[in-house]
């Protein structure tokens, strides 16, 4: 959905001495391409035109990551990770989890999530949750697949299951971080990484403003979670992968770089 007056991409172009957007290249981390309910082509050449080059996109269910393959198939730039949401934890039977273990052989599946807990909203069961986040964790590690978590007021419970599978040489993603300095360290020292989205941008996110001015640069992810996650000005809007501009360029910011100098790693690169 557009914002009334909003001209296409140009929302995004950041004046040239913010950094201009012209050599861009950053990649989405975290997006939900197939709950967006604009045409993907669009969104897609949207993202490209603000310099969001590539976009990872997660499945929530079986039924979501097979559309997440099919788009990472259908779409250059774009790469799919395979899972199943604490919130549909209580899904996950060996069936699902067999079919999930074959789609995430496909080339353009380059990790298994989103997976992890949820204990604000507690849409599964608890024990569903630790129960289906292990079972992805294990998977995750048997095909040498990063992992991408999502802890929404779970952060002890969290750190206890994956400090069960650490170390993780990389192959562990925060998506959405929401933990205190503590947890972010923590996560580091397993190996992961912390992935940041739009609530960075939130005048009063303090908190997780100052995790990412002490965080090394080579741990820091971003991302949109769209269509979720709106950042701001755009908060409560439905978001898009274009809009990961304002996150990059709230991140450079607290980096003391100019958006154009704000180089991030890729631990999604499958090699
Ligand atoms: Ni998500």
């Amino acid at each position: 959905m557009k914002e009334p007056g909003r001209k296409a991409a140009d929302a995004y172009v950041l004046p040239e001495e913010k950094g201009g957007h012209g050599n861009l290249s950053l990649v989405d981390t975290h997006a939900h391409l197939d709950l967006l309910k604009e045409d993907v082509v669009a969104v897609l050449r949207e993202a490209r035109e603000a310099g969001v080059t590539g976009v990872v996109t997660v499945g929530i269910s079986l039924d979501s990551s097979r559309k997440a393959v099919e788009m990472a198939r259908t779409h250059s730039g774009v790469r799919a990770v395979v899972g199943v949401h604490p919130h549909d934890a209580k899904d996950l039977d060996r069936q699902t989890l067999r079919e999930l273990r074959r789609l995430a052989t496909d080339p353009f599946v380059v990790g298994i999530g989103e997976t992890g807990l949820d204990f604000y909203r507690n849409l599964s069961p608890r024990t569903d949750q630790e129960r289906a986040f292990r079972s992805q964790l294990e998977l995750a590690r048997e095909l040498d697949l990063p992992v991408v978590v999502h802890d929404r007021e779970a952060h002890a419970e969290t750190l206890r299951i994956l400090e069960e599978y650490a170390p993780f040489g990389g192959r562990l993603i925060m998506h959405c971080f929401s933990g205190d300095l503590d947890t972010a360290r923590a996560v580091l020292d397993m190996g992961g990484y912390i992935s940041v989205a739009g609530p960075v941008t939130f005048p009063n996110a303090r908190r997780l403003q100052d995790i990412v001015r002490r965080l090394p640069l080579d741990r820091l992810l971003i991302e949109t979670d769209c269509p979720f996650l709106s950042p701001h000005p755009y908060r409560g809007k439905p978001n898009s992968p274009a809009r990961l501009v304002l996150v990059a360029s709230r991140v450079a910011e607290l980096k003391g770089l100019c958006l154009g100098e704000l180089r991030l790693p890729d631990p999604f690169t499958r090699d």
